[in-house]
C-alpha cells in the first residue's frame, strides 16, 4: 500500500507489515478527537500566519464534513488505512485538494496521537465520573431504605459486631467517592499538559502558539518539554490505575453479593433478570453479573500491567511500542463503564432478606463487646470487663443460650455490677443504636453519611 509517510522509502510495505503496523481497528474510536485537534491546529496555523485564513477555513470545513459523514455512516472508515490520523488526512486531501496537505505543518503524528488519546481520556473520565455518582446515589437510596436492617458485621469472615445493612452499603459509597476524586485529579493533570506542538520530538522551526492551540481544546496548560510530551504515557497509566481501583471496589462488592445470594447466607435475592440459569440444573439461579464484574477486574488489572510493561525500558522519545497503549486503555474504560452500569441496576433491584440477616446476627455472640462496654460504664477497667464478657460467652456456649437470654441470677455469678438493664442493653437494636460515634453504625451516624454523600452529589449538579 502507498503511504503518506513514504519519504525516503519506496512507500510500499509487505502485507504482514501493514497488518502489524495498523492500528485503525483500535484508534478509529478517536475520529472525533482527531478532527477536533486538527481544527484547532488549522486555526492556530492561520492565527500565526503559517497558512492563510482561507486555507484554514477550507480545512475546517473539510474536517467538519468528514466528521459528519463518519457519524452518519456516509463515510466508512477504511479498515486498510494505517491509523485514524492518516485516514482523516487522506480523505481531507481527496476532498479539498492540495490545501489539505498543509494541515500537517508543524505537527507530527507523535504529538497528534498523544493529544487525541488525552482528549479521549478526559471525556471518558467525565462519563465514568457521572456513572460513579449514579451508583453512589443508588447506594445511598438503598441504605436509606435499610437503616433499621441489622446484619452481622464481620472481621476475618467471623461474626464480629452487629451493623446495619445501611452502614455496610455506605462503606462502598465512600470508596466510590475516593474513586471519583482520583479521576478528578487525573483529569486535572491531563488538562494541564497539552502535548500538541511538541511535533516529532524536538519542537518546530515554525512560530507556533502552543498555548493558544491548547486553550482551543480546553487545556489549561502545555507540556513543557517536547521529548517528554511525545513519549509520556503517565496520564494513561494513572487513569488505568484509578480504573483498576474502581474495579477492585466493584469486585469486593461482587464477592459480597455472590456470597449474600447463597443458600448459606440468604441475605439477598437477585431478581430473575439479574441472574442466569444452568443448562443442566433446573433449580439454578446464578449471580453472573457480579461474577463477571469480579472476573473482568482481572482484565483491567492486566491492562494496567500491560501498559506499564510496554513503557518500561523505552528510550526517549516516541517509539512505535507506544501504539500498544490504546487497546488496553480503551478496554479498561469500556469494561469499567459496563460494570458500573450493571451495578447501578443490580444494587437497585436487589431484594434484602431482612429476617435472614437478623437471624444470622443473633448467632456468634456479636454483642460480647457490648457486654464489656456495659461493665466499663458500671466502673470496671476495659481489660477486666473484656475478661468477664469472655467468660460469660463461654458459659453461654456451654449452656446453649444467647447473651441476651441469660437470666440475671446467672449473670450475677460473673459480676455483681450486672443488673436488670443488661438484657435491653444487649439487644442487637440497642447495640447498633448506641454505636453513635462519628462514622459508626448507629442510624444517626448513617443518616449523616447519607446526607454527606447526597450533598456531594448535589454540588456536582
Ligand atoms: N498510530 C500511531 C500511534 O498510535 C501514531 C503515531 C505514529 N508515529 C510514527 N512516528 N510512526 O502511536
Amino acid at each position: 500500500m502507498d503511504k503518506l509517510w513514504a519519504g525516503r522509502t519506496a512507500g510500499t510495505t509487505a502485507n504482514l507489515v501493514d497488518e502489524i503496523n495498523s492500528s485503525i481497528a483500535v484508534d478509529r474510536r478517536l475520529y472525533k478527537r482527531d478532527i477536533a485537534g486538527s481544527i484547532a491546529h488549522a486555526k492556530m496555523l492561520a492565527n500565526q500566519e503559517i497558512i492563510s485564513h482561507e486555507e484554514a477555513d477550507a480545512i475546517v470545513r473539510g474536517l467538519k464534513g468528514i466528521e459528519a459523514d463518519i457519524t452518519s455512516g456516509a463515510l466508512q472508515i477504511d479498515p486498510t488505512a494505517e491509523d485514524i490520523h492518516m485516514f482523516v488526512e487522506t480523505v481531507l486531501t481527496q476532498r479539498i485538494g492540495d490545501t489539505g496537505k498543509m494541515l500537517h505543518t508543524a505537527r507530527s503524528r507523535n504529538d497528534q496521537v498523544a493529544l487525541d488519546t488525552k482528549m479521549y481520556c478526559i471525556e471518558e473520565i467525565d462519563s465514568i465520573d457521572y456513572l460513579l455518582s449514579e451508583l453512589m446515589k443508588v447506594l445511598a437510596d438503598k441504605a436509606e431504605k435499610n437503616m433499621e436492617v441489622i446484619m452481622p458485621g464481620y472481621t476475618h469472615m467471623q461474626h464480629a459486631q452487629p451493623v446495619s445493612f445501611a452502614q455496610h452499603l455506605m462503606a462502598y459509597a465512600m470508596m466510590f467517592e475516593r474513586d471519583k476524586s482520583r479521576l478528578e485529579d487525573c483529569k486535572k493533570r491531563m488538562l494541564e499538559r497539552s502535548p500538541i506542538g511538541a511535533c516529532a520530538l524536538a519542537g518546530t522551526t515554525f512560530n507556533i502558539d502552543r498555548e493558544y492551540e491548547a486553550s482551543l481544546l480546553g487545556f489549561t496548560g502545555i507540556a513543557m518539554n517536547s521529548m517528554d510530551a511525545v513519549s509520556d504515557r503517565d496520564h494513561f497509566v494513572e487513569l488505568m490505575s484509578a480504573l483498576s481501583i474502581i474495579m477492585m471496589h466493584t469486585s469486593r462488592l461482587s464477592e459480597e453479593i455472590i456470597m449474600w445470594a447463597t443458600s448459606e447466607f440468604n441475605f439477598i435475592q437477585l431478581p430473575d433478570e439479574y441472574t442466569t440459569g444452568s443448562s443442566i440444573m433446573p433449580q439454578k439461579k446464578n449471580p453472573d453479573v457480579a461474577e463477571l464484574c469480579r472476573g473482568k477486574t482481572g482484565r483491567v488489572y492486566g491492562n494496567l500491567m500491560s501498559l506499564l510493561t510496554v513503557l518500561k525500558g523505552l528510550p526517549l522519545a516516541y517509539n512505535k511500542d507506544i501504539q500498544e497503549d490504546k487497546e488496553p486503555l480503551f478496554d479498561s474504560v469500556e469494561t469499567v463503564k459496563l460494570c458500573i452500569e450493571a451495578f447501578i441496576e443490580m444494587v437497585d433491584v436487589m431484594k434484602v432478606n431482612e429476617e435472614s440477616m437478623y437471624e444470622s446476627a443473633t448467632k456468634g455472640y456479636v454483642n460480647a463487646t457490648d457486654l464489656a462496654d456495659y461493665l466499663v460504664v458500671k466502673g470496671l477497667p476495659f481489660r477486666d470487663a473484656y475478661n468477664i464478657s469472655g467468660k460469660v460467652v463461654s458459659y453461654c456456649l456451654g449452656r446453649g443460650c444467647k447473651l441476651e437470654e441469660l437470666p440475671l441470677e446467672e449473670y450475677k455469678q460473673f459480676s455483681p455490677l450486672i443488673e436488670a438493664d443488661v438484657h435491653k442493653r444487649l439487644s442487637l437494636k440497642t447495640c447498633v443504636e448506641r454505636r453513635n460515634s462519628a462514622g459508626g453504625t448507629s442510624p444517626a451516624s448513617v443518616r449523616k453519611q447519607i446526607a454527606y454523600i447526597r450533598c456531594l452529589l448535589q454540588q456536582e449538579q
